[in-house]
Order: structure tokens, then sequence, then C-alpha cells
């Protein structure tokens, strides 16, 4: 099939590489002239693993970009894979992108032409692109079709899906005739398919991301009661873990969750559910993203209390998780950037996502050197769990540091190993020295 994707993000970028892997001819849209030509050059937008070798591996015929609008005649589905960033601080959701890229399509349409939907939009944003699809291309479809993949595992969660969600006006039957065909490849490997509404796929991706997103604040408040009663999280949540309707997956915890996603759907969903009265989601919703802020917090209040003023403090980590130099609402650099604040010398290293950092968040001295950041701090913090800081030799830091203090918020440290080097330690979750624990 020709296809067009409209956008060419996170999103837009790797979805048309696997669509191009699916077998289609694939034109690649946005307006953007930089991201364009980098695309054309095989160069991915982002740092995500195997994205960049896969477009190396597509030739143009199956894969190309352009900035023209009318490149895209001739194409018979349209994806929209805009950026539905927040608007205000909120959880209202701007659209702007979403409308631009679904304007640019409109000439391009004819009778029997599918636009598909794949940003994630507020409940009602898909029924009313359908309303002015219907006035202004009689005969051409919707569907909404979001998507569910992982910085980091992009390329993978593309071609290899957990589900695909195919939601359609009154299960219409040409539109699900064409999501077939372009999915098909993915669908022979078993891959399940629900088919909704279109309000239906719209909430599910959302409520998706915030269910994450409370499992996550779940285990985090749960962390706060171990640490201060002399319980041990990691073994509480192996066994809620074990539990197969639980599952152990999201019950890793820290200093909580951040990224392009997660925080913000958390807020889009709750703006959503209190503009719609379903106040007993957005309280939900807004307790875990509280539970998430407080996260962050509780380390820096005991960083504060526990380190002398104007100390230096080397920060593991600026990406808000491993793989990624995404630092979008990240833990790490929300944490570095309030300690800085609080007048301590921070210096903040990450394998890749250090430019990103300071841009994002000058404040911090940012270092690319492991060895160099470790030098002469009086505290380290480990908050991106990459697995070069997960493997440091607590020997060979010890002998750079001035104080071999470490506070582990992302429980990646074998902390027994650490203490007997020498460090005094704190890990998220793990019991803390709190006096008397005793209930009877
Ligand atoms: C998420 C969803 O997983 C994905 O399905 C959706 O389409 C986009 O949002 P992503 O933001 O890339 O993906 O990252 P994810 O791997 O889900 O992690 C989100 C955050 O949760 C990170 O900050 C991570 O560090 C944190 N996390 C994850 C934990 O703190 N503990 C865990 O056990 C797992």
């Amino acid at each position: 099939m020709r296809i067009a994707v409209v956008g060419c993000g996170y999103l837009g970028a790797t979805h048309s590489a696997a669509l191009a892997v699916l077998g289609h001819q694939v034109v690649g849209y946005d307006v953007d002239e930089a991201r364009i030509e980098a695309l054309r050059r095989r160069q991915a937008p982002m740092y995500e693993p195997g994205l960049q070798k896969l477009l190396a591996e597509l030739p143009t015929e199956s894969l190309s970009f352009t900035t023209a609008p009318r490149d895209l005649d001739g194409c018979d589905v349209f994806f929209l894979c805009a950026g539905t960033p927040e608007q205000g601080d909120a959880g209202a959701t701007n659209l702007d992108y979403l409308l631009a890229a679904f304007e640019a399509v409109l000439p391009s349409l004819r009778p029997g032409s599918l636009v598909v939907g794949k940003s994630t939009v507020p409940l009602g944003t898909a029924g009313g692109l359908h309303e002015r699809l219907t006035e202004r291309c009689p005969g051409a479809l919707l569907a909404w079709n979001p998507e569910f993949l992982r910085e980091g595992h992009a390329v993978e969660d593309s071609l290899h899906p957990d589900r695909l969600v195919y939601g359609v006006v009154d299960g219409d039957p040409a539109a699900l005739a064409v999501l077939h065909e372009v999915y098909a490849g993915i669908e022979a490997e078993g891959c399940p398919v629900v088919v909704t509404d279109l309000p239906s796929a719209e909430v599910a991706k959302l409520a998706a991301n915030c269910f994450l997103a409370l499992k996550l604040s779940y285990i985090n408040a749960v962390a706060e009661l171990c640490e201060n009663g002399g319980a041990e999280v990691a073994d509480v949540a192996e066994v809620i873990g074990r539990d197969p309707r639980i599952g152990p997956a999201f019950l890793g915890s820290g200093i909580g969750f951040g990224g392009g996603c997660l925080p913000k759907d958390l807020r889009a969903l709750a703006h959503r559910a209190d503009e719609l009265a379903a106040t007993g989601l957005s309280g939900l919703l807004r307790a875990a993203e509280a539970v998430n802020d407080s996260s962050r917090a509780r380390l820096v209040d005991l960083v504060v209390r526990e380190v002398e003023p104007g100390a230096r403090i080397a920060v593991l980590g600026a990406a808000f998780k491993p793989d990624s130099d995404d630092v979008r609402s990240s833990p790490a650099l929300a944490v570095a950037a309030e300690l800085d604040r609080r007048g301590y010398e921070v210096v903040v290293t990450d394998p890749i996502a250090l430019a990103n950092a300071a841009q994002y968040c000058p404040g911090p001295v940012y270092e690319p050197d492991l060895g160099t950041a470790l030098s002469g701090s009086s505290a380290v913090l480990l908050l991106t769990e990459w697995p070069q800081y997960a493997e440091l030799d607590p020997h060979y830091a010890a002998g750079l540091v001035a104080s071999q203090r470490m506070y582990d918020g992302r429980k990646a440290l074998p902390t027994e190993r650490w203490r007997s080097a020498g460090w005094r330690m704190h890990s998220t979750g793990s019991p803390r020295e709190v006096g008397e624990t005793s209930y009877v």
C-alpha cells in the first residue's frame, strides 16, 4: 500500500520505518525542513536504539521523506503522528499540531482514503475530526489506532506490539479492511487486535499509560512506608509481583516516573475526567501525580538533612530512563535542579543525555566523564539506572570522592557490596535508621 505518515518526530519517524519494513511504500511528511533533511540522510531525529540502522537499510523506493504536502497525493492511508503536548500546566492538550496535520492531508484525500490518528488525544477529539472529515471530504474514512511504544524499545514495540487497537465508526468494515491490510504482517504473527469505537480507542491509550503511572506511584508510596518503618520494598514488590493478577513489571520503586508520556498523560486524563465529571478518576490520577512528585522531594529532603550546605554532589544520570537521551520531566534532573537551587555544587553526568539536559535545565554543571564527576564529591546520587552506573566499582569510586556517601534513587546498586567497601548507603524504600518502629 502507499502510506503517508504526517509528523516525523518520535512516533512518526519510527512508525514510517516500521510500515516500510512491513512492505509498504511510505512517505513521511513534516514541516520541519531540518528534520526531513536529516531523515533523508537516514539520521534519526532522536537517540533510539536500532532506528538509525533500520532507516539506513530501507531504500528510498520504500521510505521517502518530504516537506511538500502534494507528495502525499496518491496515498491510500494517512497516519497522523503529530505531537500533542500539554497546553499550560493544568493538563489541557494542545491540538494545534494534530489539526495542522489533519489539514495537510485533506487535499490528497479521495473517497475511500483512510485517515488514521495515532497521536494521544483527549476523549472526543477523534469524533470531532470525523465530523470535519465527513463535511470536507465525503467518502473518506477515519480510524484511531493509538501507539504504545516505549522510548528505547520503539522499533521492537512498533514491529512486535502487545496488541493493535482499531477504533472505527460503527464497526466500519471498509476502514477495518484497510487496517487489516496495513498491519497484515503483524497480525500474521498472532498479535491480538481489539476493535473499538473512536472514543474507546482514545481513552484506551491514556488509561493504559495512567494505569502504569498508578502502579508506579503505588509502589513508591509503599516504599515510603517501608523506608520509615524498617521494611524492604524490593522484597515487598517481589511478593506482590508474583501474583499473576498483578505481575512484576512497573514495580521498580525509586524517584518516580518521567518522560514525554506518563506525566503528561496523567494530567491530560485527569483534566478531561474533571471536564466530564468523572471525579473518582481525576482524584486517583492527581494522587498518583502527588506521590510521584513527593518521591523526588523525599530524596532531596534527605540529602539536605545529611549533606553539608554548599558541598559538591555528583549526580549519575540525567535521562528520564536508561537507553534514552530524553530529559523531559526527568526525575533525575528535577532532583539535580532542586539541589542546585538549594546551593549545592551539583555535577551531573550521563552517557548520552547531557546536551539535552543542559538545554532543558541550566544550572547544574554537566560533566561527560564519570570519574571527573565523582571526583571530590561529598555525596553521590544514582538517579538513572544506566548499566555503567549500576556496575560501578565501589572501590574505584571510593578513591575519587571526598566522602563515601551514596544515595541510590533507583535501587540499582548491590547495597551490601557497597557497604563492605566502606560506603554509607541509602537506597529508596530500604529500611532507614529511624529509631523505634515497633508497633506493640
Ligand atoms: C511509556 C509507556 O510504557 C508506553 O507504552 C507509552 O506508549 C509511552 O509511555 P516511556 O515513557 O517510553 O513509555 O517509558 P517507560 O519505559 O514506560 O518508563 C516510564 C517511566 O517510568 C520512566 O521514568 C521509568 O524510569 C519509570 N519506571 C518504569 C520506574 O520508575 N519503575 C519501573 O519499574 C518502570
